[in-house]
């Protein structure tokens, strides 16, 4: 038997055609389709050996920064040879389409910029930048160390470290604050391809359906938020997030 065809329900492509704000959370299985492999699916090889917590965390830099800036230097080589698919695009085509937008992420990946995406608030950061270990300063410009360690930042000497929020670390203030914001604000939110578990992104959907917003869950699998989405819309993805914003925006 094949999977059940997809239908997009005409309430829902109504209320996204008229909605005048609509936000966005994703999540790994964004860019699954991209090839882009889950922290522990990248943990092959070498790196299986190893708990996240010595790869991810502040304690683990403190201990080993060669370790962990080798890992997030093997993590950025994986990311910069994949491309966005056809759900990184829809998002980009549904921002130019809907007057007040926000696309927050749970992704490091740097994919939704990539494929157009411009209002994104990114709440774990990006794999692809770069910051100051001690000052939080982002450095554009910076070489992989010709010796054991991580390069030094040029203003300060200490080392840097990838902008991502690591395990125990706090999400950046300002982008969990526009998310919250955009939740509280939006008629329409599509929660896309995450498992809906990790705090406090997780708490975005609840937020919205409380401040009056239709939820939307894109999902192949179920999640804790299914049960309370308005609308669910099983699949992958890269198939359905284009044929929602097809249509609900025919070209
Ligand atoms: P998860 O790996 O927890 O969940 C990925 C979700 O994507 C699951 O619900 C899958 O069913 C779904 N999925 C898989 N393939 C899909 C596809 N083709 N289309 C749509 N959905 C698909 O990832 P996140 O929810 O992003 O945090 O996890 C959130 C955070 O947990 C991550 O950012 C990371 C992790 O700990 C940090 O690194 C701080």
């Amino acid at each position: 038997m094949g999977s059940p065809a997809l239908v997009i329900p005409g309430d829902l492509v109504a209320a996204l055609r008229a909605a005048r704000d609509v936000a966005v959370l994703t999540g790994a299985g964004v860019s699954a389709e991209s090839g882009v492999p889950t922290f522990r699916d990248a943990q092959q090889g070498l790196w299986a050996q190893f708990d996240p917590r010595e790869l991810a965390t502040p304690a683990a830099f403190a201990r080993n920064p060669k370790r962990v800036w080798d890992w997030y230097a093997m993590r950025r080589e994986m990311v910069a040879r994949v491309a966005p698919n056809p759900a990184h695009f829809a998002l980009a085509e549904l921002e130019r389409r809907v007057p007040a937008f926000l696309l927050a992420t749970q992704n490091v990946d740097g994919l939704h910029q990539r494929a157009g995406s411009v209002r994104v608030v990114e709440l774990h950061g990006n794999i692809t930048r770069v910051r100051c270990a001690d000052e939080g300063t982002v450095v554009a410009q910076w070489c992989e160390p010709a010796d054991a360690l991580p390069p030094r930042c040029p203003a300060c000497g200490a080392f840097l470290r990838p902008d991502v929020v690591w395990f125990e670390e706090m999400l950046p203030a300002d982008a969990l604050a526009a998310a919250e914001d955009a939740a509280r604000r939006c008629e329409v939110l599509i929660v896309a391809g995450t498992s809906a578990e990790v705090y406090p992104a997780a708490a975005l959907p609840a937020q919205a359906q409380r401040a009056g917003a239709l939820v939307v869950e894109v999902n192949p699998n179920e999640t804790p938020l299914s049960a309370d989405a308005d609308h669910v819309l099983r699949g992958p993805a890269g198939v359905v997030l284009p044929a929602l914003v097809a249509a609900a925006f025919p070209r």
